[in-house]
């Protein structure tokens, strides 16, 4: 039997995408849950809220760096040419706003296209940016980055700058986070750049309060998957008898989250015609939260065919922003 006629016995359920993932991820020995599962209207919602509690530092810092550095990163990208923007995975694009500013001020006006599978993020993006700065034109597009850039608009005489930011690139293993790098660099011309926003490697006495927040903020979001799959595969998840855990990989330079069961359970999910078993301390490793070095960026860039240009860090280095361009 080939993979194609494999599939088609599976319960239609599991021939969705979220259905495929729960499927597959949970009859594996070591049990998984790919992280874009995290992401339905109340995910996002509580991903909003993490990016704003004291012990999750990337946002800030980013946004400190940003801060700082707009003009001199506008200045770097744009070179003689005038620059028009696109931000792969805006979601609510909070942090673009100062780089946008940074545009405005150099060429008077820009045109701005964040790309992101979430269309309400998009249209929130969209009616601030408008508001706060007319003079950016928004071209929102829901689409997904690994062929999404193709269809760009593209200005006569302008440079595109490609926004990466975020460290949405730690959530990818490496072989995919190189593939996504190589499939960003096909679609750009000669000139055009990327500036990518990595989380850097850093004490673990700050990693982990950044993945389990004393509030349960980070907790509830990781929880929030099971609720999901209750919601859309009518399973029956006891959310009481699953915790969060965030532990630091040193090894794999990654934070890990899962959800542990407390107790030895049974769970059922009739959409997936399964039922699922749990030994007592058994966990769903649910997200890889990557951490990389300066030289490990670098690398990286260069083998996805980047030539690195500048890059700028806070002054603790816990972020990095690096501009890279395709030579
Ligand atoms: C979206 N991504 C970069 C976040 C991160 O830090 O890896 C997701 C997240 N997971 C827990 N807190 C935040």
């Amino acid at each position: 039997m080939n993979a194609l006629s494999l599939l088609s016995r599976l319960p239609e359920a599991a021939q969705t995408p979220l259905g495929a993932e729960v499927y597959f991820g949970l009859t594996k020995i070591h049990k998984t849950l790919s992280p874009w599962l995290f992401y339905d209207d109340e995910g996002s919602r509580l991903f909003e809220r993490i990016t704003e509690l004291d012990e999750y530092y990337p946002t800030r810092t980013e946004r400190d760096i940003f801060a700082e550095y707009g003009d001199d990163i506008l200045e770097a990208a744009a070179g003689d040419f005038r620059l028009q923007m696109i931000e792969l995975g805006a979601g609510t694009a909070t942090k673009t706003g100062l780089l946008l500013e940074a545009a405005v001020r150099r060429q008077g006006s820009v045109l701005y296209e964040p790309m992101d599978v979430s269309s309400t993020a998009l249209e929130e993006a969209t009616i601030r940016i408008e508001e706060r700065l007319p003079q950016v034109t928004v071209l929102p597009r829901v689409a997904d980055y690994t062929d999404g850039l193709s269809a760009s608009a593209q200005e006569e005489g302008h440079r595109r700058l490609v926004l990466y930011i975020g460290s949405s690139m730690g959530n990818f293993e490496p072989d995919d986070r190189l593939q996504l790098l190589k499939d960003i660099r096909r679609q750009l011309s000669e000139g055009d750049t990327l500036l990518l926003g990595v989380d850097l490697v850093k004490p673990e006495s700050v990693l982990i309060p950044a993945y389990d927040d004393s509030s349960g903020i980070t907790a509830e979001f990781n929880l929030n998957v099971l609720r999901r799959i209750n919601r859309e595969l009518g399973a029956n998840f006891n959310l009481d008898c699953f915790v969060h855990r965030a532990v630091w990989n040193r090894a794999e330079s990654r934070i890990e989250m899962h959800l542990e069961s407390t107790v030895a359970q049974q769970v059922s999910i009739p959409g997936l015609e399964i039922e699922v078993r749990f030994r007592d301390g058994e966990t769903i490793h649910t997200e890889n939260s990557y951490k990389f070095t300066p030289t490990g960026v670098l690398d990286l860039l260069a083998k996805s065919g980047f030539h690195s240009e500048k890059r700028w860090y806070d002054e603790r280095k816990w972020f990095g922003v690096f501009l890279a361009v395709v030579p």
